[in-house]
């Protein structure tokens, strides 16, 4: 099957970005919880110059990502930015000592943590920021409109939204250009999975709307949501590959419009997941995954 190599991440400003269709999410660069430094700090500086040199042009970060310890070891690994590097940060939580989350997402917050992310990733503005819906926030077009003010103020170049309801993404369609969205979404999960902590909203509904409306789709959890599955062991046989990399061929094949961010911990992995893109799957093998 053909599958575009690239992603045009439009919104509503005169300033479209175009980005290789495979990313990189750093989440799995923090220490256990998503909290405090890696186990391995030089293989994660490692990983993320790797990134670049293998063409990567999508980075995938938030502040509440250590706190701040993916946005540091970005800019240590990768200033002064390759022009061509897109990174996007997400607001609308922040942590505890104790590894828990906080959510927020009125307007003083959500500034504060801009310009956080600002700060630790040595930005003037940010690319693409993601308002990230959390359990226990309110008011979402309030939250929407101050995302839009920093948009005018120049904060921020574009800006999606992640983890929405279908009736929250046609809200925010309603309000502005909305750049991208970022849900959770993968050949074993498709739908809304329910966790201790609140709810990662799936998937397919919310891509059906990116398509009509060319957004790109950026599926989280992809690989981690992935149940040991006989098709994609079988698929996987065929083509020699690993499970994983299937989980993320797939979703390369599923839609022009997705542009997945595979996250690791491991050197290896990174490698091998970058291989993924080079995996054809048939429409045959499509329909078999279905
Ligand atoms: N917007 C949101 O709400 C949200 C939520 C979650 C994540 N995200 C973003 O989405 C990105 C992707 O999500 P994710 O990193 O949590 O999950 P993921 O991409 O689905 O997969 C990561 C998990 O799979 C393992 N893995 C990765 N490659 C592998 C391979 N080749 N073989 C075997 N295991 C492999 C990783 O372990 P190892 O580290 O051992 O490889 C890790 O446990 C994150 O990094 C983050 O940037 C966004």
């Amino acid at each position: 099957m053909n599958t575009p190599q690239t992603i045009t991440i439009a919104g509503y400003s005169n300033h479209p970005l175009v980005v290789r269709r495979f990313g990189y999410g750093t989440m799995r660069l923090t220490g256990e919880g998503i909290y405090g430094e890696p186990k391995n700090r030089p293989e994660a500086l490692k990983i993320l110059s790797l990134a670049v040199e293998s063409g990567i042009q999508f980075i995938d970060t938030a502040d509440y990502y250590g706190e701040d310890v993916t946005n540091r070891l970005i800019a240590e690994a990768l200033y002064p930015y390759h022009a061509d590097l897109v990174i996007c940060t997400k607001v609308g939580t922040t942590r505890k000592p104790d590894k828990s989350w906080i959510p927020f997402n009125n307007s003083e917050n959500l500034r504060r943590s801009i310009e956080n992310n600002l700060k630790t990733l040595k930005r003037d503005h940010m690319s693409l920021v993601h308002f990230r819906v959390l359990p226990g926030n309110t008011s979402f077009e309030k939250s929407m409109e101050t995302m839009f003010k920093l948009q005018q103020e120049g904060k921020i170049l574009h800006v999606g939204v992640s983890n929405v309801t279908r009736s929250e993404l046609q809200t925010a369609i309603k309000m502005g250009g909305i750049a991208t969205v970022e849900n959770m979404y993968g050949q074993g999960q498709r739908t809304t999975l329910k966790m201790p902590f609140g709810e990662n909203r799936g998937g397919e509904e919310i891509l059906d709307i990116c398509e009509q409306n060319q957004i790109p789709f950026i599926p989280y959890w992809s690989i981690f949501t992935s149940k040991a599955d006989d098709r994609v062991s079988g698929i996987a046989q065929k083509y020699n590959a690993s499970a994983a990399q299937i989980n993320i061929a797939w979703t390369l094949h599923r839609s022009p419009w997705i542009l997945p961010i595979p996250g690791t911990s491991s050197l290896i992995h990174f490698q091998e997941n970058l291989k993924a893109a080079e995996i054809n799957l048939t429409e045959e093998d499509m329909r078999y995954l279905e």
